[in-house]
């Protein structure tokens, strides 16, 4: 266990919970239950958009990366079918020297206009989410999405997809190196913890991403939709805000 790991276990902001093997099967939930009616059969899963072995030096290369080459990789990537109608690909949006990460689901309408991650409805709601703890985007903030091309219709990035485009966002990660992630949503949590996720378990919990604090709360989008569990989604805030209060106050 680190000294950070004993200190937050101190603050009781036990249990942290690891990041499993990304080739770990995706069947359990964060309290540990399997719900059938949230398991991925083998059957049902759709195949990998690219094979193991050039996936892997594909990932590689990716690894290496500094911003100005991921940038340039992401808008000519055409790796899964989301290329097909994009107008544009989103790498993400902040502070490249970020304390918090906030990881939404993917590009909309807007976005895949604009460039720009997260600047329609669910945006606006995002940005009053920030100023409610005091961030703005951009200062000491960076917004980023599991996949960097708008689904169509808006509808949820299917798995190969997500694996597809998740070694962006693991450079990203890599690159920001940020003191807190914050997951927006079951998408965004599921891809960064590989692990099945229940928003409503998971929040209030403090996960970690390769050694990086991690927090799940509500998107944005879903807010607009289930206004009444905006109060939940302060709390998390909240908790986001101690954890990261707590962080700096250990010299994090
Ligand atoms: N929803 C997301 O998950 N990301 C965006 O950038 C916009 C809406």
């Amino acid at each position: 266990m680190t000294r950070r790991d004993s200190i937050l276990r101190e603050m009781g902001f036990a249990p942290l919970w690891r990041l499993r093997q990304r080739a770990a099967q995706n069947t359990q939930d964060v309290q540990g239950a399997m719900s059938p009616a949230d398991t991925v059969s083998a059957d049902s899963a759709p195949l990998p958009a690219v094979a193991q072995a050039p996936a892997d030096a594909r990932a590689q290369r990716i690894a290496a990366m500094g911003w100005d080459e991921l940038q340039a990789t992401v808008s000519a990537c055409r790796d899964c079918r989301l290329c097909e109608q994009r107008k544009q690909a989103v790498l993400g949006v902040g502070d490249l020297e970020a304390d918090w990460l906030f990881v939404g689901e993917g590009p909309g309408a807007e976005e895949d206009a604009r460039g720009e991650p997260f600047v329609g409805q669910a945006g606006k709601l995002l940005d009053a989410m920030l100023a409610a703890i005091d961030l703005e985007r951009g200062r000491k903030v960076y917004i980023g999405n599991v996949v960097k091309c708008r689904p169509p219709g808006n509808r949820t990035p299917e798995a190969a997809e997500t694996a597809a485009c998740f070694p962006y966002l693991q450079r990203q990660i890599e690159l920001l190196r940020p003191k807190l992630i914050v997951a927006l949503g079951k998408p965004a949590a599921e891809t960064l913890l590989d692990v099945e996720v229940k928003v409503g378990a998971a929040r209030g919990r403090l996960f970690d991403y390769r050694g990086i604090p991690l927090v799940v709360t509500y998107h944005p989008a879903y807010l607009l939709r289930n206004l009444t569990d905006k109060a939940k989604a302060w709390e998390d805030l909240c908790f986001a805000r101690r954890t990261m209060k707590g962080l700096s106050d250990v010299g994090g």
